[in-house]
C-alpha cells in the first residue's frame, strides 16, 4: 500500500490528464461494459466507464444495417437486472435494442466518458495499479489522459474492427466497395450486381437485403458454413439446443440439429453450402465460429435470387474471377468477412489475453477481467457481467472496511462514477 501512495503522490499522478479512479476502469461501453456497470451499482461499487466513440452502444447505433433483428429470443438477449419490456416482439429490432440500452444506462444512472479511446493499459508491478492512457479527440483537438485504478474490466468486444481481406486486384476495383459494418439499407444498390463476400449471418443477410431491394447478389462461400433454421416447429432453434444440453451430450445434440435442419432446410449441399465435418455446436466450440440462423436466404438461394459462388481469385477490369475460372460482372463489393477483437493493440499484458485478442476466462491476475468474450453472444455477457461484478464487489468491502482505519490523501482529481 505504502507504493501506492508513492505513486499517488508522485507529480505525473496528479498533472492535469491524470486521473485516479476509485473502483475499475470498464473499457467500453457496449452491452458488456454496461451489464458490468450496472451489476457493481448493484454491489456498491463507484467504477468509470470509457468509450470511444460519441455514445453507448456504438455497434448497434453505428455500425448495423437497418433491417437487423436480435436473432435469439428477446428473454436470452436481456442485460442483469433490468427486463425487456412486455410489448417488445419475440425478436427485437435494432432500434428496439438500442432503445432498451438506453434505457439501462439511464436506469442505472450510467455516465461514460465518451470520445476516451484507449491506447495502451498497463500493470504497474510496484505499485500494484493498472495505468490506462487513452486520447480523447473533440474535433481537431486531441487529448492525453491516464486513469489509474486498481482493476480493470476489458469490455471492447469480439467484434471491434472490421477484417478487411486482401484480395488480388481489390484495390483497382472501380466500383463501390464496403465492409458489412457501413451498409445500412438495399436501396442504394437497386438494379446493381453485388458481390457479397463471406456467409456468416452478415452476409447472409446483406444477401436478402439486397436480394429484397432488386440488386442481384452473389454470395461468396469459400470453405464451409453451418445454416440452421431460426426456428424449429414454431420454437427457436437456440433456446432447444439449450434444453437439449442440459440432458444430452454436445455430440448428440448437434446430431438432433443436424436431422431437424435437414427437415427444416432440405440438403443445402446442392446449392454450394457445404457444412463442416464437425457439428454446429462443436464447430462454435472449438473454432469460434457462429452458425447461420437463417431468416429467409435459402428461400431466396433456393429460387436463384442469390447466386452462390466459390472463392475469389481476383479481381480484374470490373469483372470478378472465381476459383472455378468462372467470371462475372460486378458493379459493387460487400466485404461480410467479419470482425475481430483489438485488446492485442492496446492491452499491455502476455497472460489473460492470447494473440487473438481473446481472454482464458473471465478473470485474469493482478485485477483484470473480461466480458463479452465468450463467443456466447449477449447472454454471455450478462453470465460474464455478474460473476466480475461479484468478483470486485467481495474486493471492495474488503478493502473499504480496511481503509476506514486510514486517511488517504487522494482528494484531488479522484473521480469515479457512482
Ligand atoms: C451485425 C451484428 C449483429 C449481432 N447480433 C447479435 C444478436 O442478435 N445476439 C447476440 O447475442 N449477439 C449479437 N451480435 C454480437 C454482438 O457483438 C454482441 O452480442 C454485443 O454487441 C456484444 O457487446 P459488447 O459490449 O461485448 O461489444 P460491443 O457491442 O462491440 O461494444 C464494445 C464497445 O467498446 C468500445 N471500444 C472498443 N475499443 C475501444 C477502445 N480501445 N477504447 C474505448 N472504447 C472501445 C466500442 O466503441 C464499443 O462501444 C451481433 C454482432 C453483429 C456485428
Ligand atoms: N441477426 C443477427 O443477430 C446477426 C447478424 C449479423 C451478424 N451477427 C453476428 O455478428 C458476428 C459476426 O458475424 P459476421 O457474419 O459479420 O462474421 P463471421 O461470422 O466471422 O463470418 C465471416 C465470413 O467471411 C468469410 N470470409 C472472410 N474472409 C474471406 C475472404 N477473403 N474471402 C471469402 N470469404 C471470406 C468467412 O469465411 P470462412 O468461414 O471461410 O473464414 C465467413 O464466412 C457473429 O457473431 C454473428 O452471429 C448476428
Amino acid at each position: 500500500m505504502e507504493d501506492m501512495f508513492r505513486l499517488v503522490d508522485c507529480e505525473e499522478m496528479f498533472s492535469k490528464r491524470c486521473i485516479w479512479v476509485n473502483g475499475p476502469v470498464i473499457v467500453g461501453a457496449g452491452p458488456s461494459g454496461l451489464a458490468t456497470a450496472a451489476c457493481l451499482k448493484e454491489q456498491g461499487v463507484p467504477f468509470m466507464v470509457l468509450e470511444r466513440a460519441e455514445c453507448i452502444a456504438s455497434l448497434w447505433q453505428k455500425r448495423t444495417y437497418d433491417r437487423l433483428k436480435l436473432h435469439l429470443p428477446k428473454h436470452f438477449c436481456q442485460l442483469p437486472n433490468f427486463p425487456f419490456p412486455q410489448h417488445f416482439p419475440e425478436y427485437p429490432s435494432k432500434n428496439q435494442f438500442i432503445d432498451y440500452l438506453q434505457s439501462y444506462a439511464r436506469h442505472f444512472d450510467i455516465n461514460p466518458r465518451f470520445n476516451q479511446c484507449v491506447q495502451s493499459a498497463r500493470y504497474d508491478e510496484i505499485s500494484g495499479l493498472w495505468r490506462v492512457k487513452t486520447v480523447a479527440t473533440c474535433g481537431s483537438v486531441k487529448n492525453e489522459f491516464e486513469y489509474i485504478c486498481r482493476w480493470l474490466v476489458v469490455a471492447t468486444g469480439e467484434n471491434a474492427e472490421c477484417v478487411m481481406p486482401e484480395i488480388e486486384g481489390l484495390g483497382e476495383f472501380k466500383g463501390d466497395v464496403i465492409h458489412a459494418c457501413e451498409y445500412k439499407c438495399g436501396e442504394r444498390f437497386k438494379g446493381k450486381k453485388v458481390l457479397v463476400v463471406g456467409c456468416g449471418n452478415s452476409g447472409m443477410e446483406l444477401s436478402l437485403d439486397l436480394s429484397n431491394h432488386n440488386a442481384s447478389p452473389s454470395i461468396v462461400v469459400r470453405s464451409s458454413v453451418h445454416v440452421l433454421p431460426r426456428e424449429v416447429f414454431g420454437k427457436s432453434t437456440f433456446e432447444l439446443a439449450t434444453l437439449m444440453l442440459q440432458w444430452l451430450p454436445l455430440w448428440v445434440v448437434d446430431k438432433i440439429l443436424l436431422v431437424l435442419a435437414w427437415l427444416v432446410l432440405g440438403n443445402i449441399g446442392k446449392f454450394g453450402l457445404k457444412r463442416p465435418s464437425e457439428g454446429p455446436l462443436l464447430w462454435k466450440n472449438t473454432k469460434g465460429k457462429t452458425p447461420v440462423l437463417d431468416i429467409g436466404t435459402l428461400e431466396k438461394i433456393r429460387s436463384g435470387d442469390i447466386k452462390v459462388v466459390p472463392a475469389i481469385k481476383r479481381f480484374s477490369d470490373g469483372c470478378v474471377e472465381l476459383v472455378n475460372g468462372e467470371k462475372q460482372d460486378v458493379d459493387a463489393v460487400v466485404l461480410a468477412t467479419g470482425y475481430r477483437s483489438n485488446v492485442p493493440s492496446w492491452l499491455q499484458e502476455g497472460e489473460f489475453f492470447s494473440e487473438n485478442g481473446f481472454p482464458n476466462g473471465w478473470k485474469g491476475k493482478v485485477g483484470v477481467y473480461a466480458v463479452g468474450f465468450t463467443r456466447r453472444g449477449l447472454s454471455g455477457a450478462s453470465f460474464d457481467a455478474i460473476k466480475i461484478a461479484g468478483d470486485i464487489g467481495q474486493l471492495w468491502k474488503q478493502d473499504t472496511k480496511q481503509k476506514k482505519h486510514r486517511t488517504i490523501a487522494c482528494h484531488r482529481r479522484c473521480i469515479s462514477q457512482f
